[in-house]
């Protein structure tokens, strides 16, 4: 049976562009295929040294998949960190992977660029952890080996990288892996924070995907717009409202929308009816999350559950890797 399978790093709170990017389309495909829905929490000591944040994150993260629909009974949902085979997985992979590759992978190299223009040394303040993160994540994946990997654009790189990666074992060894295809809906763009750039839990330009009815318009409200004037035709090319529109309506909706664009409706109407649009989809699961939030042992047991049946697979798997790898 084919499958699919997503994670969210355990950095902070879940926002609009998670929802977007990953949670829904992951949502959406677990309804068809067997799912692979996990707290990314290893990962997340890469950005965040912090105990009680990483635990808090996690929490909000788990809630999060819970109240936007993930059904425990047909999706396997776990924390990385309690699937150890990842990590033995990860070595395996490390062996796989050629430097190169990595030295050419958006993360690091950003981080590297960043260094020569403030004259630092190249390296400075790099973890090897942010260096090899592109492995562990081919490790997440190809650990269950998935047939699909809805995520952000932002991730396509890493998909590529896990690919080269599966393909490398594939043929140093027998084909063992299948190549993962990355679900990446290329027609959107990844959601704009508060400040222009892509919204991150790491830039503090988010817009939380629970946060109240009043923070959540004060939010759209904050949003940058061109200084046009009511009446005066509105561009839907370079819009961040608009690219907020497409993500969050239908092809009917999206039509009406682009009229009312060319007919010159005013900023604050049209943040108005966004807002409206947003909560419409936002405000039953927000119920959900806080109720799954101050239920903390739902969520313990449900992660529990997920994680037995993750690490039996894990195990299997990985006694056929290593079967093939002559260990
Ligand atoms: P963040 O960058 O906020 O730390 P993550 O790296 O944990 O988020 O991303 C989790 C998932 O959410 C990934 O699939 C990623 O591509 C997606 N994602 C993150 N930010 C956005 C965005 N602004 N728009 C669309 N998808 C996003
Ligand atoms: N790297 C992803 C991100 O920051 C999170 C992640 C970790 C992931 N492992 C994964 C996503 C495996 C998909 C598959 O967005």
């Amino acid at each position: 049976m084919d499958s699919s399978l997503t994670g969210i790093t355990t950095t902070g709170t879940p926002h609009l562009g998670n929802y977007v990017g990953a949670i829904k389309p992951a949502i959406q495909l677990s309804k068809k295929f067997k799912s692979y829905l996990f707290l990314a929490d290893y990962h997340s000591l890469i950005k965040v040294n912090d105990p009680d944040a990483v635990k808090e994150s996690s929490m909000k993260i788990a809630a999060t998949w819970l109240a936007c629909g993930l059904n425990s009974k047909n999706s396997l949902f776990y924390r990385q960190s309690k699937v150890p085979q990842i990590l033995e997985l990860n070595w395996i992979l490390s062996c796989m992977a050629p430097k190169g590759l990595l030295n050419r992978a958006h993360a690091y190299k950003a981080a590297v660029d960043l260094n020569k223009e403030n004259k630092n040394d190249e390296d400075f303040g790099i973890s090897h952890g942010l260096f090899s993160y592109p492995v562990l994540m081919s490790a997440d994946i190809l650990m269950f080996n998935p047939k699909y990997v809805p995520v952000g654009k932002d991730q396509k790189q890493h998909l590529e990288i896990t690919r080269d990666i599966a393909d490398k074992f594939n043929k140093t060894y027998k084909n063992f892996f299948q190549l993962p295809e990355p679900i990446i809906d290329e027609s959107l763009d990844l959601l704009t924070g508060t400040d222009g750039r892509k919204m991150s839990k790491s830039y503090n330009n988010s817009i939380d995907l629970f946060s109240s009815e009043k923070i959540l318009q004060k939010s759209v409200n904050k949003i940058k717009t061109d200084s046009k004037e009511p009446g005066e035709k509105k561009d839907t090319k370079d819009s961040i409202i608009f690219q907020y529109f497409n993500h969050f309506s239908d092809e009917k909706e999206i039509n009406e929308i682009k009229k009312e664009f060319e007919d010159g409706i005013g900023w604050g109407d049209a943040k108005k009816k966004l807002f409206l649009k947003i909560n419409q989809e936002i405000s039953p699961l927000r119920d959900k999350y806080f109720e799954l939030i101050d239920n903390p042992k739902l969520i313990e047991d449900t992660l529990e559950d997920g994680e037995t049946k993750a690490r039996d697979e894990a195990n299997k798997n990985l006694e056929q890797i290593k079967e093939k790898i002559g260990i």
